[in-house]
């Protein structure tokens, strides 16, 4: 077998794949009844649309959920590599595991997802845990029945990761987790590589669905009562180009944005692929909600450029602007990164300039984390973690000031919200805005999850809003 090589990765070309259909062996459905699963995400949207795919292969082998790991036959870790601690967090479980093991001799534990990815992880996991039965790599999920059915019959350890990606795979079942909310992925991988970024190697070459696949999911969703789809992709805006000519990221929304869906969101995009025609159609439907999650990973030109990020401030000012303008009340939220290998005081300031201007709605920031393989690793870096934890500490306060004052423009306005259950303080039902604010309200008539209802803003908090049902 061949492990993952991230040196190969990088000077891939432009990859041959094809479409090819899910279908389960049918000596193995059911074959594992009344075995029990547990299975723990860690990461992104895409590893918990993952994980709904992975809970319905295991279901149609006869496995239940279970929710809590010490009841389970079989505990399967979907793990994430962006940064270190998403890292320590997966082994630190597994640490956890060999213990429970030690009693339960016929635990069956896997590990999958994009650690799986990295040639590193597995040769870790096959000298000092081998106690895990099973790995398999973001590319072969849809073996997972075949592999399990492996790992138990010859008690071997099983790796099963391709070193690239493969085909695409259409028709594997979902049990997803929301009734009313829904994950579509429309592209896999990404291509930008980023130079601090293990994402290209641990999720492959940029694969868009077919068209027609994924418009036919939205049909089903439509049919089944959902009302928010987030079309999902490491870097969305990319969608198409790797298919059609003139079919791409703003065409696929205008052709869904016609759709009797009422809610459309979509992640993440890359500042260098949002078009102009992206733009018009996300302002002109009022089903696309008007919301822009845009990475801008710094402020400083010399860093955005060691950081491969192809944009310079302006020009990454000029796409917000635009935005801003053409899509009427829209919010943008960013990733930003300090203390990336060489970040100097006065680049820092640069982003805090950026942030001053931009006045984000929500913002993820992180402090640098050197990832095995990617280019960024191999940079100088002379700035200590005291110096790296001060700038984050120094960015969240600029930044959550800026929640806290968009927020407070929000009082007294009337704000669309899609119900999503009780929240924890009393009779107070909660759920997301149009604009993606997390909103807690009251409601003197019954209102019920997956409602899209009118709430009055009463008062503002940083991340969330309280407000009660108007008419
Ligand atoms: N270190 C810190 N943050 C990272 N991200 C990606 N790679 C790294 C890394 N090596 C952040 C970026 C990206 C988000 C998903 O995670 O900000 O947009
Ligand atoms: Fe990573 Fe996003 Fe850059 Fe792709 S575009 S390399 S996923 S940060």
């Amino acid at each position: 077998m061949k492990l993952p090589n991230l040196e190969e990765a990088r000077k891939r070309n432009k990859i041959d794949y094809k479409t090819i259909d899910f279908k389960i062996d049918e000596k193995l459905k059911n074959k594992f009844n009344g075995k029990k699963f547990f299975i723990k995400t860690y990461g992104c949207q895409m590893n918990e649309h993952d994980s709904e795919n992975i809970e319905a292969l295991l279901t149609s082998i006869g496995f239940k959920k279970v929710s809590k790991y010490t009841d389970a036959d079989l505990v399967l870790l979907n793990t994430c590599s962006i940064r270190e601690n998403a890292h320590n967090k997966a082994f630190g479980m597994l640490g956890r595991l060999k213990h429970l093991k030690m009693d339960k001799k016929d635990l069956i534990i896997g590990l999958c997802g994009c650690m799986a990815q990295e040639a590193s992880v597995i040769d870790e996991i096959m000298k000092d845990y081998k106690f895990v039965n099973f790995v398999f790599g973001t590319h072969n999920l849809y073996q997972l029945p075949e592999i399990i059915d492996e790992a138990i019959r010859t008690n071997k350890q099983q790796i099963e990761v391709f070193s690239r990606e493969g085909d695409l795979v259409e028709g594997l079942p979902v049990i997803r987790t929301n009734n009313y909310k829904a994950y579509v992925n429309i592209i896999y991988g990404c291509d930008k590589f980023c130079t601090y970024c293990i994402v290209p190697y641990t999720r492959g070459s940029e694969r868009s669905r077919r068209r027609e696949d994924i418009l036919k999911e939205i049909d089903e969703l439509i049919k089944d009562g959902y009302k928010e789809v987030t079309l999902l992709g490491q870097n969305v805006n990319a969608y198409g180009k790797d298919l059609y000519e003139d079919y791409h990221m703003g065409e696929l929304l205008e052709d869904i944005a016609k759709k009797d869906i009422p809610r459309i969101r979509f992640m993440t995009s890359h500042p260098w692929d949002f078009t102009d025609k992206m733009i018009e159609v996300i302002g002109k439907y009022p089903n696309i909600m008007p919301s822009v999650h845009l990475p801008v990973q710094s402020g400083s030109d010399r860093i955005l450029k060691l950081m491969g990020r192809r944009y310079t401030k302006e020009s990454y000012l000029e796409l917000f602007n635009k935005i801003k303008k053409t899509v009427k009340g829209v919010t943008i939220s960013t990733d930003i990164i300090v203390g990336f290998p060489g970040e100097t005081e006065e680049d820092f300031l640069e982003t805090l300039d950026l942030v001053n201007t931009c006045k984000y709605d929500n913002a993820f920031t992180f402090i640098f984390s050197a990832r095995k393989g990617t280019p960024a690793d191999k940079l100088k870096d002379n700035t200590t973690l005291k110096e790296k934890e001060d700038r984050l500490q120094r960015l969240n306060e600029v930044v959550n000031n800026y929640f806290l004052e968009n927020n407070k423009k929000l009082e007294g306005k009337t704000l669309p919200v899609l119900v999503e259950g009780v929240s924890s303080k009393k009779n107070m039902y909660y759920g997301y805005s149009d604009t993606n604010k997390l909103i807690n309200f009251t409601s003197k008539d019954k209102v019920s999850v997956g409602d899209i209802v009118n709430v009055k803003i009463n008062s503002a908090k940083t991340w969330s809003l309280d407000g009660e049902k108007v008419k």
